[in-house]
């Protein structure tokens, strides 16, 4: 099957033309680690954004790194990272990234981060789930993310970034990138380059309720999968143990960091019974392993949450800002009473397959970020491993698109004509939420896939519509993939298939936008 057909049909109907040599899509950390180091190699390089904030913005916990002059190594780091993978990550690319975090922090720091200090000159270090040492870098407390958003905005403020422009389809000839099509406030245009580099981000907006921003809506895996390029590992969307509870609490929730744990709170269930993680490091385990005890108990109990106790962390208001603020506003003194959480969709271990460079196996296309798929993440993310793996990432993907537009010259780009469906938002999110939340089964599985079948045609004429077609797309690729596993492996839990069968210990890549008629 030729997978990769482009049927152009020039450029008219564009509003709006122009020309880079890399273009960016994404302004969160991979993003824009992506845009710095392609623009401080000389290149033309536009970065395209269509939402204000950012997942980088809302991180917590912080980077996981190998700091020198500690008992940690990156033999531990790689170490824990696989064993939270569970089985599907790739060595290889987990010890080229984890190798080479201590650079891309040292280089964020040039950009004008600071990381929190334990003492004049040494990094204040915590520990999160799945760590076998703290080796987790933060800022502001609880607020690394907007730090690290806060540094790269200010290094990248001299770049050309379009706001409120969204990437509607990635051009080529059949055989390499040509450009991008985009939609902003001056209609449909073709930005006509040569590299395109995906860091759009997760798609968190599959469910009722993320910790994701409201940006996250599968867009560079439609992109992707559009464009002929294979995603991998999409059924292990991983969920957050501890996402602030609230009973009509729909779209971004609050994030309660794995960190308070690190530090010392434990959960607990609403008769204070604990979480029975059958795993040694108890409330510590990988996310995977504490998402599923208290799925387990919620269902076992009939609760509608459990508790994060936090009380005995001496200076909590002090050490976790955001998660006190955010406790605040809806009503809760985390300092005197436990914190209501439930397990929440936070991140998307699978997604576009590239290498370490961010390359596909589209000429021209790059992914970095959430958005890709490395090796680096298996069935289940180790904590703090995707500010990490994102600055690495991003850079090593901007270098090597800017290569990459050298030899490729200047393309003409030429729309292709596609025509899209889409479900109603509200639909999708209710199906996704009841039937590929943290344990799935065939029958619910199956039950999705048929509504996703009831998708009706729909024109990428707004940013919503868009959306809505992108998050059709990867809910179609997730409910495949995910009933193809039968089996339970790091963060895809099947209650029919609830042990992992080491025959399945492989990774599986689907083409195509109707996934479901297309696995390989
Ligand atoms: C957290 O702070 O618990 C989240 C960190 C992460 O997702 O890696």
């Amino acid at each position: 099957m030729n997978r990769r057909i482009a049927c152009g049909v020039g450029s008219a109907g564009v509003d709006w033309q122009q020309r880079a040599d890399v273009v960016v899509i994404g302004t969160g950390v991979a993003g824009l680690a992506a845009a710095l180091a392609a623009h401080r190699k000389g290149s033309r390089t536009v970065v395209l954004s269509k939402a204000p904030d950012t997942a980088t913005f809302y991180a917590q916990g912080g980077i996981a790194v190998v700091l020198p002059h500690t008992d940690d190594s990156v033999a531990a780091h790689v170490e824990d990272t696989l064993a939270a993978g569970a089985g599907l990550c790739d060595p290889d690319a987990v010890q080229s990234i984890v190798a080479d975090g201590y650079r891309a922090v040292a280089d964020l720091v040039d950009d004008g981060a600071r990381f929190d200090e334990s003492a004049p000159g040494q990094w204040a270090l915590t520990r999160e789930g799945g760590h076998s040492r703290r080796r987790i870098i933060h800022a502001g407390g609880d607020a690394t993310g907007a730090e690290v958003q806060r540094a790269l905005d200010h290094a990248a403020a001299t770049l050309d970034i379009r706001r409120n422009h969204v990437a509607l389809q990635v051009l080529h000839d059949g055989s390499a990138v040509t450009g991008v099509l985009v939609r902003n406030a001056d209609g449909l245009g073709i930005v006509h380059a040569p590299s395109v580099v995906l860091a759009t981000g997760g798609l968190g907006h599959l469910y009722r309720a993320t910790t994701n921003p409201e940006g996250s809506t599968g867009d560079g895996i439609a992109l992707a999968l559009w464009a002929g390029v294979g995603v991998t590992d999409i059924e292990f969307v991983q969920f957050h143990p501890t996402m602030l509870f609230d009973r009509e609490g729909a779209g971004r929730r609050p994030l309660i960091t794995e960190a308070l744990r690190g530090e010392g709170a434990v959960l607990r269930d609403a008769r204070g019974e604990p979480m029975t993680t059958h795993h040694p490091m108890g409330d510590l385990a990988p996310r995977d392993v504490v998402a599923a005890a208290i799925e387990a108990r919620l269902r076992q109990s009939g609760d509608e949450c459990v508790f994060l106790d936090a009380r005995s962390i001496a200076l909590l208001v002090q050490r976790f800002p955001t998660v006190t603020a955010a406790c605040r506003a809806a009503g809760i003194d985390p300092t005197r009473e436990p914190i209501p959480v439930v397990p929440g969709a936070h991140y998307s271990c699978g997604g576009v397959a590239t290498d370490v460079y961010g390359r596909t196996d589209l000429p021209g296309l790059f992914a970095a970020g959430e958005v890709a798929r490395t090796g680096m993440h298996g069935a289940n993310r180790l904590a703090s491993n995707s500010l990490l793996e994102g600055l690495v990432v991003g850079a090593r993907a901007g270098l090597t698109a800017v290569e990459h537009s050298h030899t490729a010259g200047a393309p003409m780009a030429k729309v292709e004509e596609r025509q899209h469906t889409a479900l109603d938002r509200r639909v999708l999110q209710a199906a996704m939420t009841e039937d590929a939340s943290v344990v799935r089964d065939a029958a619910g599985l199956q039950r999705l896939s048929d509504t996703l079948a009831d998708a009706t045609p729909r024109s990428m004429t707004t940013r919503a519509a868009a959306e809505d077609v992108a998050l059709t797309v990867t809910a179609r690729a997730v409910a495949a993939a995910a009933l193809a596993r039968n089996e339970s492996r790091g963060c895809h839990h099947r209650g029919d298939y609830p042990d992992s069968d080491p025959a399945q210990a492989f990774s599986r890549t689907l083409h195509g936008d109707h996934a479901e008629a297309c696995l390989r």
